[in-house]
């Protein structure tokens, strides 16, 4: 991999994205012996909130050897009232030999890898972009659909406006030649739709035919408070039921980040139809991208 941080979609090529997504798969496969980064030191710093991609990063690093220091805002001197670029000068000055990062702040990991010394991940800034989470939903769908998902339908639905999944997944899933449809209420829809993405404002026609759904919870905590959608009313429009899905392909398959809000996004049959939902192979690819990151990036 020629780069040097992973900090968004767009700036993989798609050589990165194809070894990224070829390397997790091996990992997948239980084909590597994972001691890679034995010695190596990971700082995983969580600006905000997070169990799914937290626990996936240590994880990851721990199956490669490496070992984590974990540092959270709570605990910090920024309490004391440093600055945040004076913290991660700080943290920085130790030597890690990476630095994971999620902040609420637009843009946050890209000026902790102008600096810091050593690659940089974005686990998630603000609605910006969530590149693990992205390629561990291309993986994903790559398993069920083979490894060209060119031409597959996709239709990510809810709360697109305040999402980071959304922003990457969108992207990546067009840079591997899926066609992508975005289904969400006038209030969730983002101000400028993106280039050759479909919108839609009703479930029942944005998912005929899909091969696809991403499902995403309502981002309550980037809403002002009048805003927020009531949970009963939203899901009697907006929430993805058995019904709804038999629009869609008849293999079509579910995917959902996760936290997952059931009987508001998700109906609970959908969520754990054992044929349908791949929710819980997302969060085992999380930890076989973030370890094929983590090696490109390190060893
Ligand atoms: C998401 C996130 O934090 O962006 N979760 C995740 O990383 N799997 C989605 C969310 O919070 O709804």
């Amino acid at each position: 991999m020629k780069m040097q941080h992973l900090l968004d979609i767009k700036s993989l090529s798609d050589s990165d994205i194809k070894e990224i997504l070829d390397l997790a798969q091996e990992y997948a496969d239980g084909k590597i012996s994972a001691e890679k980064l034995r010695g190596k030191i990971i700082f995983n710093l969580f600006f905000e909130n997070s169990t799914r991609t937290h626990v996936s990063f240590e994880t990851a690093a721990y199956r490669l050897g490496a070992n984590v220091v974990n540092w959270s805002v709570e605990s910090s001197s920024m309490n004391k009232g440093e600055s945040f670029i004076d913290t991660i000068t700080t943290l920085n000055a130790m030597h890690p030999d990476a630095i994971v990062i999620r902040h609420s702040e637009y843009g946050a990991p890209i000026s902790v890898s102008k600096n810091a010394k050593c690659p940089v991940i974005n686990a998630g800034d603000a609605n910006r972009s969530h590149p693990t989470q992205a390629l561990l939903d291309a993986l994903t769908l790559r398993q069920k659909f083979g490894k060209d998902i060119s031409g597959l339908e996709i239709a990510i639905c809810g709360d697109i406006s305040h999402s980071r999944v959304a922003s990457s997944s969108m992207r990546l899933f067009q840079r591997l030649g899926a066609n992508v449809r975005i289904i969400a209420p006038q209030e969730f829809m983002p101000d400028e739709i993106p280039l050759n993405v479909q919108a839609f404002k009703s479930m029942k026609d944005g998912l005929i035919n899909v091969n696809a759904i991403m499902m995403l919870r309502t981002q309550k905590e980037r809403m002002e408070k009048g805003k927020i959608p009531n949970d009963n009313a939203y899901h009697e429009k907006w929430g993805l039921t058995k019904d709804l899905l038999a629009l869609a392909d008849a293999n079509a398959v579910v995917l959902h980040p996760r936290p997952m809000n059931r009987g508001v996004e998700i109906s609970s049959d959908v969520a754990d139809d054992p044929k349908r939902s791949l929710i819980l192979r997302q969060v085992e690819n999380g930890v076989f991208v973030r370890m094929a990151v983590l090696d490109l990036l390190l060893a």
